[in-house]
């Protein structure tokens, strides 16, 4: 029997490592994904796998397709595809580190890492901004009906956003909290948030069709810089899709508040493979 892999559906860890790897030119795809199975649990490591593997296998996943580079006024956001993405879970950043690099060499010399980034859950679950994440998320059944496709495969979007915090910090607080749509100081949503704020951009049960998704974000640093390494799971791309076409302002060309201080570097989307059998269930590449 299939299942989700379960770190998906799990609470967020108090750190993480993201891995963001590149496909080799001419090299044994199917001997990388092999290598993949063997280094990826589902749990402590959840895997997203993009269009580049799949399509040098000459095959097709359903629902898997290029992020969008969506240009609404004055915002841009970058797609930036990647072949294979990887979520470590931890709770000690040398382990992280340690794993990080088992696996690194573990898919050499057919998955390159370009990328990698360390996480971390900030005060309970707040982002950077002091504001907390993933309230309105579904949860349990809801949950999986949100982000689990009915063969236990997900989507998921990433996008790592970068804070220009000297900006946010120039706002009153009624300004910040204007950005966002709720209170930060007790997370209330604010009855009379204007059109731009991010919980009325983003509203899930305001789109039609009703537009769920399981957030799984947590916060990036690295140096200096910083921001929300933001991570959707879904059983499509479509309600993630729809909610950034609205944050841009393609729908009625307002743009979402949170464009004021922070910003997108990188956006792609994977497929999330269930797990058989306690291992990757690749069979959809293979059949
Ligand atoms: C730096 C980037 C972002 C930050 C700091 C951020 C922060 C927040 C915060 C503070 C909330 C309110 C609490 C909650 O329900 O979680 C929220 C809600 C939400 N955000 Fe974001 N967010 C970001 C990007 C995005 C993006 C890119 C999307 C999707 C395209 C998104 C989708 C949502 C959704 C669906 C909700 C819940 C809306 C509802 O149904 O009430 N967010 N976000």
């Amino acid at each position: 029997m299939s299942t989700p892999q379960a770190g998906i559906l799990q609470p967020l860890p108090p750190l993480a490592r993201y891995l963001s790897f590149s496909l080799a030119p001419d090299s044994d795809v199917s001997a990388g994904l092999a290598a993949l199975q063997a280094v990826v649990d589902g749990e402590r490591t959840v895997a997203g796998i993009g269009l580049a593997p799949v399509s040098a296998l000459g095959r097709k996943v359903a629902g898997l397709k290029p992020f969008p580079p969506l240009n609404g006024p004055g915002v841009e956001l970058p797609s930036t595809p990647f072949a294979l993405w990887l979520w470590l879970r931890g709770e000690d950043r040398g382990e992280l580190l340690h794993r990080a690099r088992h696996i690194e060499e573990a898919l050499a010399p057919v998955f390159h890492l370009e990328e990698s980034w360390d996480a971390f859950k900030h005060d309970g679950g707040r982002d950077l901004s002091g504001y907390e994440d993933g309230t309105e998320n579904p949860t349990e059944e809801a949950a999986v009906e949100a982000a689990i496709a009915t063969d236990g495969s997900s989507f998921v979007a990433v996008q790592r956003w970068i804070h220009d915090f000297r900006r946010l910090e120039a706002m009153q607080p009624e300004e910040r909290d204007d950005c966002i749509g709720r209170r930060r100081s007790d997370n209330e949503e604010l009855d009379d948030a204007p059109a731009s704020a991010h919980v009325k951009r983003t509203a899930q049960e305001s789109f039609t069709p009703e537009a769920f998704v399981l957030r799984r974000s947590l916060p990036w640093a690295e140096g200096r810089e910083a921001g929300l390494m933001f991570v959707a799971f879904g059983h499509t791309v479509d309600a993630f899709q729809a909610q950034m076409r609205r944050m841009v302002g393609l729908e009625d060309g307002i743009v979402d508040a949170l464009f004021r201080f922070t910003r997108p570097l990188s956006g792609s989307y994977f497929w999330c493979p269930p797990i058989t059998d306690g291992k990757l269930d690749l069979s959809r590449l293979h059949d």
